[in-house]
């Protein structure tokens, strides 16, 4: 990204004594950049006005106007300039957050649990924040703090001992586990026995005990299995996998750093922190000896904070755990880490799916790879139809129909509740996933017919209107790429990505590209610079670009 202003202050600094790069702002009507003279009348004893005529009397830089008016000094930059710089900067060279360190717990999904349509957004927003972190050169890592730990699984080994088989387990995996787990809660209301024998179970996994500690890493395996295939089909990645089974004997040392600040104290026989008025107190451990949540929360927070050294700790989580995530920065503040104010919740709302039958629940959820299952069908109709020549269409059909459905996820900001329509994400011409995929596979299409290979560009072909919306578009991408990593807001690029296409298949529609000469060359570049921006653009929100749809 060209920096403007580092080129104006470098130029004007020599003409006005005592300015500071931060005198130069950036645009409002009358001009891409201005510095206000008011603060030099003091010192130089003239007029703002006349000091601003002086300057732009001096100035003199390459590319740009430099005028005075009402005691500023206002530049504009020259279209030819502008696109010239524009295409001087290699895509994702800006790299503001090199040396930072930043851990995203993400997805974070529950052992024995089915990966369900309420894990979309944690799994995408997490996923993509962490390809934006790692474009804008920071060390990102990816967290799936599993939830691996608690009183259900006693109940499982339970269940799956009374009623299950491991043909079965095998055969159905998660389907099995959660119908097991079903059928316990019902029938432990009937028999008192059942609470007692699953307690029972729950101690021996604490314990080691062979046989329950086994059964317990098959279910893990099984839920896993299954993840990581949503993973796959959704380009997500993570650094960890380490769950809350693993900060288990890690609370003690916490405790002990609780204590030493005297936070600790017992309510009831159960051991807490006391927070401010607005909160209710953190529960760390039970009166019968168990951790809890926060408890594993903190230790993993302590944990990463010395093992990755990390500047920032995002947690990528529902709303509903808002309270929790406050009381876990509040106890970490308490006990005086200057880190705790580096942690943050990135929360979102709530998600609905219209139009999936009842037939494709289980029970009361919807499966995601169901949701993605009907999304890719529906993609192969519309390609089917579009064009029926096209090769690997199977392929494409699963880069469409799962991209529709993470696209539309990452295309409003996080915090509003989501309903998602298959048939609105899936709309070609709409604003959607698909229609980004089109417009680059369109781009791609161009350049292939026309054999472009890449030679020097007349930038002054591309100032019309239309070229130039485009530029202008582009030239900022990896400003926008970082915003998005600093609000924590995958939509950012995405909304641009969508801007980009629009003012691309404007330009399209503008001009003729293939019409030889110097023309064709220059439009050709810029075409080849889109196709470069989507297909970096949607791998950012994790989408993939084919190259023929
Ligand atoms: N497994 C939890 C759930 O599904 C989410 C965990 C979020 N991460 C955390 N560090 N607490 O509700």
């Amino acid at each position: 990204m060209y920096d403007y202003k580092k080129t104006i202050y470098d130029s004007a600094v020599k003409v006005l004594e005592g300015l500071d790069a931060a005198d130069v702002t950036a645009a409002d009507a009358f001009c891409d950049y201005c510095i206000p003279c008011f603060k030099f009348a003091k010192i130089l004893r003239k007029s703002p006005a006349a000091i601003a005529a002086d300057a732009a009397a001096a100035l003199k830089i390459d590319g740009m106007k430099v005028e005075a008016l009402n005691g500023y000094l206002n530049f504009t930059i020259e279209r030819e300039a502008f696109v010239k710089n524009a295409f001087s900067q290699e895509l994702n060279a800006y790299k503001p957050l090199e040396g930072k360190t930043v851990c995203i717990d993400y997805s974070s999904v529950n052992i024995a649990k089915p990966f369900h349509i309420g894990h979309l957004m944690t799994t995408v927003i997490g996923g993509s924040l962490y390809k934006i972190y790692k474009a804008c050169g920071a060390n990102a890592v990816g967290i799936n703090h599993l939830g691996d730990w608690g009183t259900q699984f006693g109940k499982l080994i339970s269940a799956y001992r009374r009623w299950g088989n491991e043909d079965r387990l095998n055969e159905r995996g998660l389907d099995e586990l959660l119908e097991l787990y079903v059928r316990f809660h019902s029938e432990e209301e009937k028999d008192n026995a059942l609470h007692a024998e699953a307690l029972e179970w729950s101690k021996k996994i604490e314990t080691g005990d062979g046989y329950a500690v086994g059964l317990f890493d098959k279910f893990k395996a099984i839920t896993l299995e299954q993840a990581k295939k949503v993973y796959a089909r959704l380009n997500i990645e993570f650094d960890s996998y380490l769950g809350e089974s693993f900060y288990v004997d890690k609370v003690a040392a916490v405790e002990q750093k609780l204590n030493a600040k005297n936070l600790l104290k017992i309510s009831e026989g159960a051991e807490v922190v006391e927070l401010a008025d607005d909160m209710p107190p953190a529960l760390i451990r039970r009166s019968d000896g168990a951790s809890l949540y926060i408890a594993r929360d903190l230790a993993a927070a302590y944990y990463r904070h010395e093992n990755y050294n990390s500047d920032k700790c995002l947690y990528v989580v529902a709303s509903h755990q808002a309270l929790h995530f406050k009381q876990l920065f509040s106890v970490l503040a308490l006990a005086g880490e200057p880190w705790a104010s580096d942690m943050v919740h990135v929360s979102y709302g709530m998600v609905s799916v219209e139009g999936m039958s009842l037939s494709t629940r289980h029970g009361n959820v919807l499966y995601l790879n169901d949701v993605l299952a009907a999304a890719v069908d529906k993609a192969a109709g519309i390609i089917a139809e579009r064009n029926p020549e096209l090769g690997n269409s199977s392929r494409v059909a699963e880069s469409v129909g799962v991209g529709a459905v993470v696209f539309d996820a990452l295309y409003d900001g996080r915090l509003k509740d989501k309903n998602f329509s298959l048939s609105d994400a899936l709309n070609f011409d709409g604003e959607t996933g698909p229609y980004v995929q089109y417009t680059h596979a369109r781009c791609r299409s161009v350049l292939g017919k026309a054999g472009y290979k890449p030679s020097k560009i007349e930038y002054d072909i591309l100032t019309d209107d239309a070229a130039y919306e485009v530029v202008k578009l582009l030239a900022d991408f990896d400003e926008v790429v970082y915003s998005a990593a600093v609000k924590y807001e995958p939509s950012i690029v995405s909304r641009r990505l969508v801007k980009i296409c629009q003012a691309f298949n404007r330009f399209y529609n503008a001009v003729r590209i293939m019409c030889g000469g110097k023309e064709e060359n220059a439009r050709l570049a810029l075409t080849a610079r889109v196709a470069d921006t989507l297909k970096y653009g949607l791998g950012l929100v994790l989408l993939d670009a084919p190259e023929k749809m």
